[in-house]
């Protein structure tokens, strides 16, 4: 069985994707152990405590600087033994203690085409913005592993999603989670779950 724990910022619609995924079959041997949010108010964590799963908040604004949100992080994701961590749209930094602590066990969805669209800043509807503002007329996401950069992890899974000349931002993004994201996401845990992606020199395979 593996033991999952989710990273949420916002509406969870990713964690939603997950739960419904493991709940109808198509995430097989797969638990939600919790749902970290550091957002006090993301929909996200009442997603979980409807479904029954674990769910807490935890910011970086409740403690006095970064060092000490990181160790209260840390200590908390360990406390739930997770064999994967699923960042689901989660919008703070992952402290490289804990990248260490769990080499090739973090995924990250992104929505766009990595290496188009991705590192810092583009989080969110900023990613939309930059590819309606480039004119590019395929985008999508992408599931890859944590790695100490911002989005340079192996990449593990891909979708491709048509941008239409009508589009703006908001409807792009809202295309590239229902044709993408909602599919990537289980699709790469389950994969996980049976064994079938192994990690070397930078690169993920699925075997
Ligand atoms: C998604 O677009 C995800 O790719 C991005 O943030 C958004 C989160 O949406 N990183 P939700 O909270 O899962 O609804």
């Amino acid at each position: 069985m593996l033991n999952i724990l989710v990273c949420v910022s916002g509406g969870g619609t990713n964690l939603q994707a997950v739960i419904d995924a493991v709940k109808d079959g198509r995430i097989r041997n797969t638990a939600i152990a919790g749902v970290i949010s550091n957002n006090r108010s993301a929909y996200a964590l009442q997603r979980a405590r409807q479904n029954g799963i674990d769910a807490i908040c935890l910011s970086p604004k409740d403690f006095p600087d970064r060092a000490a949100f990181n160790r209260a992080f840390l200590e908390k994701v360990d406390s739930y033994a997770p064999d994967l961590i699923v960042l689901a749209g989660f919008l703070v930094n992952i402290p490289p203690e804990m990248i260490r602590a769990y080499p090739n066990r973090i995924i990250n969805i992104h929505p766009s085409l990595i290496p188009s669209f991705c590192g810092t800043g583009y989080y969110g509807l900023k990613v939309h913005e930059a590819a309606l503002a480039r004119g590019v007329k395929v985008t999508g996401a992408t599931v890859h592993f944590v790695d100490e950069g911002t989005d340079t992890g192996p990449i593990l899974l891909q979708k491709s999603v048509e941008v239409l000349p009508s589009d703006t931002p908001q409807s792009l993004q809202r295309r590239v989670m229902e044709e993408a994201e909602w599919l990537l996401l289980p699709e790469a845990i389950d994969l996980i779950a049976a064994g079938k992606v192994e990690v070397a020199d930078g690169k993920a395979r699925i075997v």
